[in-house]
């Protein structure tokens, strides 16, 4: 059983960004040319979500240890949809902002679908405006949801292919599951994998799982993936990271999988720990995404 360290991939991810960055502007000289400046990418965070806040901080970090320029943009939860609405057309129309996420969850009040279509799918770096989904199910040119393309890349660091494998995506989030399940299903050496998806009106979720060769769970319910369910020499993906109350640690809370790590761990070919596994990978996506915009405005 190997172990698909996220955070030492991301972290090698992030040197070869560092010096992406840093030839692309060396090579820029005087010129007066966009590479002049560093890429630019605004983060905008509506209220305190304390889950939020915190992804928020990592990828601003993230953002600074390569050479990208971040700008936290921050409402309380008392904005309106129509003032969200008009911040991202502001950054729509900002040239210094090559692009911007907005962090979700949102307040019940604003709808995210709403929010996310707003944004210019040229500057869409998180890959969810309708535009980017649509080209990314029909295999164009576009830019990827964060967490599908860290988890194809961890798969293809590690050379797991999933060219004729059965994979079975556990739920259906338009961030995470859907299209996870739109690329993998491409034909591409990337893709090329029968897909299933499952979701909670499944009704034979462990008869499903146990037919995968490669298992992605995402679906923030802790240990729903018990051992019973996966195959022996299964490779397991967990994007699962639920926050669970413990006194005892530090920070009073620690992180929990939608997989039963412990015990399913000793039967996969591969597995992902949480945290430490998809996590790191969805950030430096969002590098990747970033530097992806940057260059399409030169
Ligand atoms: N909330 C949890 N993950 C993400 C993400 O990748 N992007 C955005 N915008 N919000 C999130």
């Amino acid at each position: 059983m190997t172990i698909l360290d996220g955070k030492r991939i991301a972290a090698d991810i992030r040197r070869e960004l560092k010096e992406q960055i840093s030839r692309r502007r060396a090579s820029a000289g005087d010129k007066q040319t966009i590479g002049n400046r560093c890429p630019k990418l605004g983060i905008v965070i509506v209220g305190h979500n304390p889950a939020s806040e915190t992804y928020v901080t990592n990828k601003m970090k993230a953002c600074a240890e390569v050479g990208i320029e971040a700008e936290r943009i921050a409402f309380e939860d008392t904005i309106t949809q129509e003032q969200l609405l008009a911040e991202v057309q502001r950054l729509n129309n900002d040239p210094s902002f090559d692009g911007f996420i907005v962090q979700l969850p949102l307040p019940a009040h604003i709808s995210e679908q709403t929010i996310t279509a707003a944004i210019d799918y040229r500057k869409d770096v998180d890959g969810l405006t309708p535009e980017n989904v649509g080209r990314a199910a029909k295999g164009l040119p576009c830019i990827i949801s964060a967490t599908p393309r860290g988890i194809r890349e961890l798969l293809s660091r590690y050379h797991i292919s999933t060219d004729g494998k059965h994979v079975v995506v556990v739920g259906r989030s338009n961030i995470v599951g859907k299209p996870m399940a739109s690329l993998l299903m491409q034909k591409h050496e990337t893709g090329n994998a029968t897909v299933t998806l499952c979701h909670s009106h499944t009704t034979n979720l462990k008869q499903v799982c146990l037919t995968a060769d490669i298992l992605i769970v995402a679906v923030g319910h802790p240990g729903l993936i018990t051992a019973d369910m996966v195959a022996e020499g299964a490779t397991v993906i967990d994007v699962g990271i639920t926050r669970i109350e413990d006194p005892n640690s530090p920070k009073g809370y620690r992180l929990a999988g939608d997989v039963d790590f412990d015990n399913v761990a000793p039967k996969c070919a591969y597995i992902t720990p949480v945290p430490g596994g998809v996590g790191p990978m969805t950030i430096v996506s969002l590098l990747q995404n970033t530097l992806q915009a940057y260059g399409h405005t030169l």
